[in-house]
Protein backbone atom coordinates (compact mmCIF):
# COMPACT_ATOMS: atom_id res chain seq x y z
CA UNK A 1 0.00 0.00 0.00
CA UNK A 2 1.39 3.28 -1.09
CA UNK A 3 -1.03 5.97 -0.39
CA UNK A 4 -3.69 6.36 2.42
CA UNK A 5 -6.20 8.53 2.81
CA UNK A 6 -7.11 10.24 6.66
CA UNK A 7 -10.36 11.69 7.89
CA UNK A 8 -11.95 13.25 11.13
CA UNK A 9 -15.38 12.51 11.45
CA UNK A 10 -17.95 13.82 14.41
CA UNK A 11 -17.85 16.03 17.10
CA UNK A 12 -14.06 16.91 17.36
CA UNK A 13 -11.44 16.12 20.37
CA UNK A 14 -8.42 17.82 21.79
CA UNK A 15 -6.83 14.91 20.72
CA UNK A 16 -7.27 14.18 17.19
CA UNK A 17 -4.23 16.35 15.76
CA UNK A 18 -2.17 13.65 17.97
CA UNK A 19 -3.74 11.06 16.04
CA UNK A 20 -2.90 11.77 12.62
CA UNK A 21 0.35 13.00 14.02
CA UNK A 22 0.81 9.47 14.97
CA UNK A 23 -0.29 8.09 12.00
CA UNK A 24 1.79 9.85 9.81
CA UNK A 25 4.85 9.65 11.43
CA UNK A 26 3.90 5.81 11.44
CA UNK A 27 3.06 5.84 7.35
CA UNK A 28 6.79 7.90 7.15
CA UNK A 29 8.69 5.02 8.44
CA UNK A 30 6.65 3.06 6.28
CA UNK A 31 7.34 4.87 3.28
CA UNK A 32 3.40 5.53 2.71
CA UNK A 33 1.56 8.81 1.65
CA UNK A 34 -1.19 10.48 3.53
CA UNK A 35 -3.64 12.22 1.78
CA UNK A 36 -5.70 14.20 4.15
CA UNK A 37 -9.70 14.66 3.38
CA UNK A 38 -10.74 17.74 4.38
CA UNK A 39 -13.93 18.09 6.43
CA UNK A 40 -14.62 13.92 7.32
CA UNK A 41 -16.73 12.43 4.82
CA UNK A 42 -18.57 15.49 3.43
CA UNK A 43 -15.11 15.86 2.05
CA UNK A 44 -15.80 12.68 -0.03
CA UNK A 45 -19.06 14.54 -1.15
CA UNK A 46 -17.80 17.50 -2.56
CA UNK A 47 -16.77 17.11 -6.22
CA UNK A 48 -14.01 18.72 -5.75
CA UNK A 49 -12.71 16.90 -2.46
CA UNK A 50 -10.44 19.05 -1.23
CA UNK A 51 -7.94 17.34 0.55
CA UNK A 52 -4.24 17.50 0.99
CA UNK A 53 -0.57 16.11 1.24
CA UNK A 54 0.36 15.58 5.02
CA UNK A 55 3.77 14.07 4.41
CA UNK A 56 5.27 15.21 0.80
CA UNK A 57 8.58 13.09 0.58
CA UNK A 58 7.85 11.22 3.56
CA UNK A 59 8.08 13.99 6.11
CA UNK A 60 5.02 15.25 7.92
CA UNK A 61 3.89 18.83 7.52
CA UNK A 62 4.55 21.54 10.10
CA UNK A 63 0.93 22.84 10.37
CA UNK A 64 0.21 19.12 11.75
CA UNK A 65 0.56 19.89 15.65
CA UNK A 66 -0.14 17.18 18.04
CA UNK A 67 -0.42 19.82 20.82
CA UNK A 68 -3.19 21.32 19.20
CA UNK A 69 -6.91 20.72 19.83
CA UNK A 70 -9.07 20.40 17.53
CA UNK A 71 -8.34 18.78 13.79
CA UNK A 72 -6.14 20.07 11.15
CA UNK A 73 -8.43 18.69 8.45
CA UNK A 74 -12.01 20.23 9.70
CA UNK A 75 -14.43 17.95 11.01
CA UNK A 76 -18.04 17.12 10.54
CA UNK A 77 -21.23 14.61 11.47
CA UNK A 78 -22.07 14.40 7.48
CA UNK A 79 -22.51 10.65 6.76
CA UNK A 80 -22.76 8.99 3.39
CA UNK A 81 -26.27 6.83 3.40
CA UNK A 82 -25.09 3.30 2.52
CA UNK A 83 -28.28 3.10 0.61
CA UNK A 84 -27.01 5.95 -1.68
CA UNK A 85 -25.39 4.19 -3.94
CA UNK A 86 -24.99 6.57 -6.40
CA UNK A 87 -23.62 9.16 -3.83
CA UNK A 88 -21.32 6.53 -2.29
CA UNK A 89 -19.72 5.01 -5.79
CA UNK A 90 -19.23 8.78 -6.74
CA UNK A 91 -16.99 9.24 -3.50
CA UNK A 92 -15.23 6.04 -3.75
CA UNK A 93 -14.60 7.02 -7.64
CA UNK A 94 -12.95 10.14 -5.91
CA UNK A 95 -10.79 8.16 -3.98
CA UNK A 96 -9.52 6.40 -6.67
CA UNK A 97 -9.32 9.18 -9.04
CA UNK A 98 -6.15 10.70 -6.17
CA UNK A 99 -4.98 7.22 -5.99
CA UNK A 100 -5.89 6.12 -2.11
CA UNK A 101 -5.61 2.77 -1.99
CA UNK A 102 -6.76 2.70 2.28
CA UNK A 103 -8.38 4.62 4.65
CA UNK A 104 -8.20 5.68 8.71
CA UNK A 105 -11.15 7.10 9.52
CA UNK A 106 -10.70 8.92 13.13
CA UNK A 107 -14.15 8.85 14.93
CA UNK A 108 -16.47 7.02 16.89
CA UNK A 109 -19.58 5.03 16.42
CA UNK A 110 -21.00 7.54 13.74
CA UNK A 111 -17.90 7.13 11.86
CA UNK A 112 -18.07 3.51 12.37
CA UNK A 113 -21.54 3.44 10.36
CA UNK A 114 -20.16 6.22 7.83
CA UNK A 115 -16.65 3.78 6.92
CA UNK A 116 -18.86 0.54 7.17
CA UNK A 117 -20.45 1.33 3.34
CA UNK A 118 -16.58 2.38 1.94
CA UNK A 119 -14.90 -0.34 3.27
CA UNK A 120 -16.66 -2.64 1.03
CA UNK A 121 -14.21 -1.08 -1.59
CA UNK A 122 -11.02 -0.26 0.10
CA UNK A 123 -9.71 -1.36 3.33
CA UNK A 124 -10.70 0.93 6.18
CA UNK A 125 -9.93 1.12 9.74
CA UNK A 126 -11.18 3.37 12.95
CA UNK A 127 -8.69 5.49 15.34
CA UNK A 128 -10.92 5.92 18.10
CA UNK A 129 -11.92 9.44 19.88
CA UNK A 130 -14.53 10.44 21.36
CA UNK A 131 -13.94 12.95 24.78
CA UNK A 132 -17.61 10.77 25.94
CA UNK A 133 -15.44 7.63 26.41
CA UNK A 134 -18.40 5.79 25.10
CA UNK A 135 -16.91 3.87 21.96
CA UNK A 136 -16.68 0.53 23.17
CA UNK A 137 -17.63 -2.44 25.20
CA UNK A 138 -17.49 -3.22 28.90
CA UNK A 139 -16.83 -6.97 27.92
CA UNK A 140 -16.56 -9.00 24.62
CA UNK A 141 -20.63 -10.19 24.36
CA UNK A 142 -22.07 -6.85 25.84
CA UNK A 143 -23.56 -6.35 22.07
CA UNK A 144 -25.55 -9.57 22.30
CA UNK A 145 -27.74 -8.17 25.74
CA UNK A 146 -29.23 -5.78 23.33
CA UNK A 147 -32.58 -7.39 22.80
CA UNK A 148 -35.61 -5.71 22.89
CA UNK A 149 -37.13 -3.86 20.75
CA UNK A 150 -39.00 -0.36 21.28
CA UNK A 151 -37.60 -0.14 24.59
CA UNK A 152 -39.67 3.48 25.02
CA UNK A 153 -36.33 5.37 26.00
CA UNK A 154 -36.27 8.74 23.83
CA UNK A 155 -32.38 8.24 23.66
CA UNK A 156 -32.63 4.75 22.87
CA UNK A 157 -32.88 4.18 19.06
CA UNK A 158 -35.09 0.76 19.34
CA UNK A 159 -33.38 -1.83 21.70
CA UNK A 160 -32.44 -2.25 25.62
CA UNK A 161 -30.16 -4.10 26.85
CA UNK A 162 -30.98 -7.09 29.24
CA UNK A 163 -29.52 -7.47 32.64
CA UNK A 164 -25.58 -8.47 32.40
CA UNK A 165 -22.30 -8.99 34.06
CA UNK A 166 -22.64 -7.91 37.45
CA UNK A 167 -19.46 -7.04 38.31
CA UNK A 168 -16.73 -5.79 35.59
CA UNK A 169 -13.41 -6.79 35.22
CA UNK A 170 -11.29 -4.01 34.15
CA UNK A 171 -9.12 -5.77 32.08
CA UNK A 172 -12.24 -6.77 29.83
CA UNK A 173 -13.04 -4.00 28.90
CA UNK A 174 -12.57 -3.14 25.04
CA UNK A 175 -11.25 0.41 24.64
CA UNK A 176 -10.07 1.28 28.24
CA UNK A 177 -10.34 4.82 27.26
CA UNK A 178 -10.52 6.73 24.05
CA UNK A 179 -8.56 9.74 23.34
CA UNK A 180 -10.23 13.29 24.14
CA UNK A 181 -11.47 11.77 27.11
CA UNK A 182 -8.98 12.40 29.31
CA UNK A 183 -8.33 16.18 28.66
CA UNK A 184 -12.34 16.78 28.63
CA UNK A 185 -12.04 15.71 32.51
CA UNK A 186 -9.04 17.81 32.97
CA UNK A 187 -10.87 20.40 32.05
CA UNK A 188 -14.31 19.36 33.93
CA UNK A 189 -12.63 18.88 37.08
CA UNK A 190 -10.69 22.06 36.89
CA UNK A 191 -14.31 23.69 36.42
CA UNK A 192 -16.11 22.04 39.27
CA UNK A 193 -12.96 23.36 41.64
CA UNK A 194 -13.33 26.97 40.58
CA UNK A 195 -17.03 26.61 41.12
CA UNK A 196 -16.70 25.17 44.14
CA UNK A 197 -14.82 28.02 46.24
CA UNK A 198 -17.61 30.23 44.80
CA UNK A 199 -20.58 28.58 45.69
CA UNK A 200 -18.88 27.90 49.18
CA UNK A 201 -18.54 31.82 49.80
CA UNK A 202 -22.10 32.70 48.80
CA UNK A 203 -23.44 29.54 50.32
CA UNK A 204 -25.16 28.71 47.19
CA UNK A 205 -26.28 25.23 45.47
CA UNK A 206 -24.28 25.10 42.51
CA UNK A 207 -25.45 22.15 39.26
CA UNK A 208 -22.83 22.01 36.63
CA UNK A 209 -23.02 20.10 33.37
CA UNK A 210 -20.83 18.26 31.89
CA UNK A 211 -20.97 16.33 28.16
CA UNK A 212 -21.68 12.67 27.59
CA UNK A 213 -25.19 12.16 25.48
CA UNK A 214 -25.60 8.57 27.06
CA UNK A 215 -22.67 7.46 29.21
CA UNK A 216 -21.54 9.47 32.04
CA UNK A 217 -17.76 8.89 32.10
CA UNK A 218 -16.77 12.43 32.03
CA UNK A 219 -19.40 13.03 34.87
CA UNK A 220 -17.52 9.72 37.07
CA UNK A 221 -14.06 11.48 36.34
CA UNK A 222 -14.61 14.83 37.18
CA UNK A 223 -15.36 13.16 40.77
CA UNK A 224 -11.74 14.08 40.96
CA UNK A 225 -12.84 17.62 41.16
CA UNK A 226 -14.65 16.19 44.85
CA UNK A 227 -18.46 17.04 43.36
CA UNK A 228 -20.65 16.20 46.78
CA UNK A 229 -23.47 14.32 43.88
CA UNK A 230 -22.68 13.61 40.61
CA UNK A 231 -25.31 11.91 38.50
CA UNK A 232 -24.65 9.66 35.11
CA UNK A 233 -27.33 9.11 32.82
CA UNK A 234 -27.00 5.67 32.99
CA UNK A 235 -29.36 6.19 36.51
CA UNK A 236 -32.65 7.19 36.23
CA UNK A 237 -32.57 10.41 38.39
CA UNK A 238 -34.10 9.56 42.24
CA UNK A 239 -35.16 12.88 43.15
CA UNK A 240 -36.06 12.42 46.83
CA UNK A 241 -33.18 11.07 47.56
CA UNK A 242 -31.36 14.02 45.49
CA UNK A 243 -33.53 16.49 47.66
CA UNK A 244 -33.10 14.82 51.08
CA UNK A 245 -28.93 14.36 49.75
CA UNK A 246 -28.99 18.27 48.94
CA UNK A 247 -31.10 19.09 52.43
CA UNK A 248 -28.29 17.37 54.64
CA UNK A 249 -25.49 18.48 52.68
CA UNK A 250 -26.57 22.16 52.53
CA UNK A 251 -27.09 21.93 56.30
CA UNK A 252 -23.91 20.54 57.10
CA UNK A 253 -21.04 22.92 55.08
CA UNK A 254 -23.84 25.27 53.32
CA UNK A 255 -22.97 24.84 49.72
CA UNK A 256 -23.53 22.15 47.93
CA UNK A 257 -21.62 21.22 44.44
CA UNK A 258 -23.93 19.04 42.41
CA UNK A 259 -22.20 17.32 38.23
CA UNK A 260 -24.16 16.22 36.30
CA UNK A 261 -23.77 14.41 32.40
CA UNK A 262 -26.02 16.46 29.97
CA UNK A 263 -28.19 13.14 29.07
CA UNK A 264 -29.69 12.24 32.88
CA UNK A 265 -32.62 10.70 33.02
CA UNK A 266 -35.62 11.46 34.69
CA UNK A 267 -38.34 8.94 36.39
CA UNK A 268 -39.67 7.94 33.73
CA UNK A 269 -36.47 7.50 31.59
CA UNK A 270 -36.04 10.83 29.48
CA UNK A 271 -33.36 12.86 29.41
CA UNK A 272 -34.06 15.82 31.43
CA UNK A 273 -32.67 18.15 28.97
CA UNK A 274 -34.59 17.18 26.12
CA UNK A 275 -38.31 16.12 26.97
CA UNK A 276 -39.36 17.48 23.53
CA UNK A 277 -36.51 16.20 21.82
CA UNK A 278 -34.53 17.51 18.53
CA UNK A 279 -31.48 15.87 16.77
CA UNK A 280 -28.99 17.23 15.18
CA UNK A 281 -27.69 16.30 11.22
CA UNK A 282 -26.52 13.02 12.74
CA UNK A 283 -29.52 12.14 14.48
CA UNK A 284 -28.25 12.85 17.59
CA UNK A 285 -30.24 14.40 20.08
CA UNK A 286 -30.13 17.48 20.99
CA UNK A 287 -30.25 18.60 24.64
CA UNK A 288 -30.99 21.44 26.04
CA UNK A 289 -30.39 22.10 29.64
CA UNK A 290 -30.80 19.23 32.27
CA UNK A 291 -29.35 21.36 34.88
CA UNK A 292 -31.54 24.29 34.43
CA UNK A 293 -34.39 21.25 34.74
CA UNK A 294 -32.92 20.26 37.76
CA UNK A 295 -32.84 23.61 39.50
CA UNK A 296 -36.13 24.43 38.39
CA UNK A 297 -36.98 21.49 40.41
CA UNK A 298 -35.01 21.59 43.32
CA UNK A 299 -36.59 25.41 43.14
CA UNK A 300 -39.66 24.08 43.73
CA UNK A 301 -38.81 21.11 46.44
CA UNK A 302 -36.55 23.42 48.49
CA UNK A 303 -38.15 26.82 47.62
CA UNK A 304 -37.54 30.47 49.03
CA UNK A 305 -38.30 29.89 52.36
CA UNK A 306 -35.40 27.13 52.83
CA UNK A 307 -33.55 29.73 51.93
CA UNK A 308 -34.31 32.62 53.78
CA UNK A 309 -35.07 30.64 56.72
CA UNK A 310 -31.23 29.79 56.64
CA UNK A 311 -30.21 33.95 56.83
CA UNK A 312 -29.60 33.38 52.87
CA UNK A 313 -31.46 36.29 51.85
CA UNK A 314 -31.56 34.90 48.65
CA UNK A 315 -34.41 33.62 46.59
CA UNK A 316 -34.04 29.63 45.66
CA UNK A 317 -33.39 30.96 41.96
CA UNK A 318 -30.80 32.53 42.71
CA UNK A 319 -29.58 30.47 45.94
CA UNK A 320 -28.97 27.71 42.75
CA UNK A 321 -27.37 28.41 39.91
CA UNK A 322 -26.27 25.90 36.88
CA UNK A 323 -22.64 26.12 34.63
CA UNK A 324 -21.70 24.25 31.72
CA UNK A 325 -18.40 22.88 31.52
CA UNK A 326 -19.66 23.17 27.74
CA UNK A 327 -17.66 23.11 24.48
CA UNK A 328 -13.92 24.01 26.67
CA UNK A 329 -14.37 20.18 27.03
CA UNK A 330 -13.91 19.46 24.08
CA UNK A 331 -10.83 22.16 22.65
CA UNK A 332 -7.27 23.33 23.28
CA UNK A 333 -4.39 21.30 24.24
CA UNK A 334 -4.25 17.51 24.74
CA UNK A 335 -3.00 16.28 27.98
CA UNK A 336 -0.22 13.91 27.92
CA UNK A 337 -2.26 10.79 28.62
CA UNK A 338 -4.32 12.03 25.14
CA UNK A 339 -1.06 13.10 23.45
CA UNK A 340 0.76 9.95 23.59
CA UNK A 341 -1.90 7.06 23.27
CA UNK A 342 -3.85 9.07 20.50
CA UNK A 343 -0.78 9.35 18.39
CA UNK A 344 -0.15 5.53 19.25
CA UNK A 345 -3.74 4.66 18.12
CA UNK A 346 -2.86 6.49 14.75
CA UNK A 347 0.31 4.65 14.34
CA UNK A 348 -1.89 1.03 14.59
CA UNK A 349 -4.13 1.94 12.38
CA UNK A 350 -1.79 2.18 9.96
CA UNK A 351 -0.09 -1.22 10.68
CA UNK A 352 -3.62 -2.52 10.24
CA UNK A 353 -3.78 -1.08 6.94
CA UNK A 354 -0.27 -2.48 6.28
CA UNK A 355 -1.40 -5.99 7.55
CA UNK A 356 -3.57 -6.00 5.00
CA UNK A 357 -7.08 -5.57 7.66
CA UNK A 358 -10.00 -3.73 6.68
CA UNK A 359 -13.12 -2.86 8.61
CA UNK A 360 -10.96 -2.84 12.01
CA UNK A 361 -10.67 -0.95 14.78
CA UNK A 362 -7.06 0.07 16.63
CA UNK A 363 -7.78 -0.24 20.48
CA UNK A 364 -6.32 0.58 23.98
CA UNK A 365 -6.24 -2.16 26.34
CA UNK A 366 -5.20 -1.97 30.05
CA UNK A 367 -4.52 -4.70 32.39
CA UNK A 368 -2.75 -4.47 35.95
CA UNK A 369 0.20 -6.40 34.46
CA UNK A 370 0.35 -4.93 31.45
CA UNK A 371 -0.27 -1.08 32.09
CA UNK A 372 -1.76 0.06 28.69
CA UNK A 373 -1.54 -1.42 25.46
CA UNK A 374 -2.91 -1.73 21.78
CA UNK A 375 -4.73 -4.13 20.32
CA UNK A 376 -7.70 -4.50 17.48
CA UNK A 377 -11.12 -5.64 17.25
CA UNK A 378 -13.42 -6.40 14.07
CA UNK A 379 -15.90 -3.30 13.96
CA UNK A 380 -18.96 -5.36 13.78
CA UNK A 381 -18.18 -7.43 17.08
CA UNK A 382 -19.04 -3.72 18.19
CA UNK A 383 -22.57 -3.97 16.71
CA UNK A 384 -25.85 -6.01 18.23
CA UNK A 385 -27.38 -8.56 16.42
CA UNK A 386 -29.54 -5.59 14.58
CA UNK A 387 -26.34 -4.33 13.49
CA UNK A 388 -26.40 -1.19 16.04
CA UNK A 389 -23.30 0.25 17.58
CA UNK A 390 -24.35 1.29 21.15
CA UNK A 391 -22.67 4.04 23.05
CA UNK A 392 -20.47 2.31 25.69
CA UNK A 393 -22.99 3.13 29.49
CA UNK A 394 -20.79 3.56 32.66
CA UNK A 395 -20.96 -0.04 33.89
CA UNK A 396 -23.39 0.00 37.11
CA UNK A 397 -20.59 -2.01 39.28
CA UNK A 398 -18.64 1.31 38.67
CA UNK A 399 -20.77 4.13 40.02
CA UNK A 400 -22.91 4.02 43.79
CA UNK A 401 -26.29 5.49 43.42
CA UNK A 402 -26.85 5.65 47.17
CA UNK A 403 -23.62 7.91 47.80
CA UNK A 404 -23.60 9.26 44.16
CA UNK A 405 -20.09 8.82 43.72
CA UNK A 406 -18.01 6.24 41.91
CA UNK A 407 -18.05 3.24 43.44
CA UNK A 408 -14.61 1.54 44.53
CA UNK A 409 -14.00 -0.40 41.29
CA UNK A 410 -15.32 3.21 39.66
CA UNK A 411 -12.08 4.59 41.80
CA UNK A 412 -9.75 1.46 40.28
CA UNK A 413 -10.95 2.41 36.70
CA UNK A 414 -10.28 5.97 36.96
CA UNK A 415 -6.96 5.86 38.46
CA UNK A 416 -4.99 4.26 35.30
CA UNK A 417 -5.88 6.78 33.34
CA UNK A 418 -5.55 9.55 35.31
CA UNK A 419 -2.97 9.11 37.55
CA UNK A 420 0.38 10.20 35.60
CA UNK A 421 -2.33 11.72 32.63
CA UNK A 422 -0.59 15.49 32.78
CA UNK A 423 2.75 15.37 31.76
CA UNK A 424 5.77 17.89 32.86
CA UNK A 425 5.12 18.97 29.48
CA UNK A 426 1.62 20.39 30.08
CA UNK A 427 2.66 22.48 33.38
CA UNK A 428 5.82 23.73 31.73
CA UNK A 429 3.51 24.90 28.75
CA UNK A 430 0.69 26.89 30.71
CA UNK A 431 3.70 28.77 32.63
CA UNK A 432 5.32 29.44 29.47
CA UNK A 433 2.50 30.10 27.01
CA UNK A 434 -0.49 31.57 28.93
CA UNK A 435 1.16 34.34 29.94
CA UNK A 436 3.62 34.76 27.19
CA UNK A 437 3.60 38.83 26.39
CA UNK A 438 4.03 37.73 22.60
CA UNK A 439 0.10 36.84 22.74
CA UNK A 440 -0.63 40.44 23.03
CA UNK A 441 1.00 41.47 20.37
CA UNK A 442 -0.13 38.80 17.60
CA UNK A 443 -3.60 37.91 16.37
CA UNK A 444 -4.45 34.16 16.64
CA UNK A 445 -2.86 32.56 13.61
CA UNK A 446 -5.38 29.86 12.40
CA UNK A 447 -3.95 26.40 11.32
CA UNK A 448 -6.98 26.80 8.49
CA UNK A 449 -5.30 29.64 6.29
CA UNK A 450 -2.07 27.33 6.47
CA UNK A 451 -3.58 24.52 5.49
CA UNK A 452 -5.75 26.61 2.58
CA UNK A 453 -2.51 27.50 1.04
CA UNK A 454 -1.96 23.54 0.70
CA UNK A 455 -5.34 22.27 -0.54
CA UNK A 456 -5.39 20.26 -4.40
CA UNK A 457 -9.04 19.25 -5.74
CA UNK A 458 -10.01 17.37 -7.62
CA UNK A 459 -10.96 19.80 -10.25
CA UNK A 460 -9.93 23.70 -9.08
CA UNK A 461 -13.24 25.30 -8.17
O1 LIG B 1 -20.43 13.29 21.17
C1 LIG B 1 -19.50 14.18 21.66
C2 LIG B 1 -20.15 15.42 22.20
O2 LIG B 1 -19.14 16.25 22.68
C3 LIG B 1 -21.24 15.18 23.23
O3 LIG B 1 -20.72 15.01 24.52
C4 LIG B 1 -22.07 16.42 23.09
O4 LIG B 1 -23.41 16.17 23.41
C5 LIG B 1 -21.99 16.70 21.64
O5 LIG B 1 -20.80 16.14 21.17
C6 LIG B 1 -22.07 18.17 21.31
O6 LIG B 1 -21.99 18.27 19.94
P1 LIG B 1 -21.93 19.64 19.10
O7 LIG B 1 -20.79 20.41 19.60
O8 LIG B 1 -21.71 19.20 17.69
O9 LIG B 1 -23.23 20.28 19.33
Amino acid sequence: MKRIGILTAGGDTPALNATIFGAVERANALKMEVIGIIKGFGGMIDPHMPHVHLNPLFSTIPELDPTSGGTLLGASRTYIDENDSELLQAAVKRLKAIGIEGLICIGGDGTINGMQPISKFFPSVLAPKTIDNDLGLNYIDEPNEYAEKNSGHLADKNTSQLPGHEELKLEEIINYATPGYATAVFVAVQGVRRIRTTAESHRRIAIIEVMGRQSGYIALGSSYGQPDIILIPEVQLDLDAIEKRVRALYDLQKHVVIVLGEGVRNENGNPLGAVNPSVDPAGNLLFQGAAEELKKILCERLGDDYFRSRRRFENADSAIFTRKIGHTQRGGRPIEFDRFHASQLGGQAVDLLKQGENNMVSTLQWSPSKGFYLSALPANKLRDRWGEIHPRLVHSSLYDPERFQPSRLGINYLIPIFTNAIGWGDMEHMRADLFNPGNLATRYQSVNIDIQKRMLYLEKP
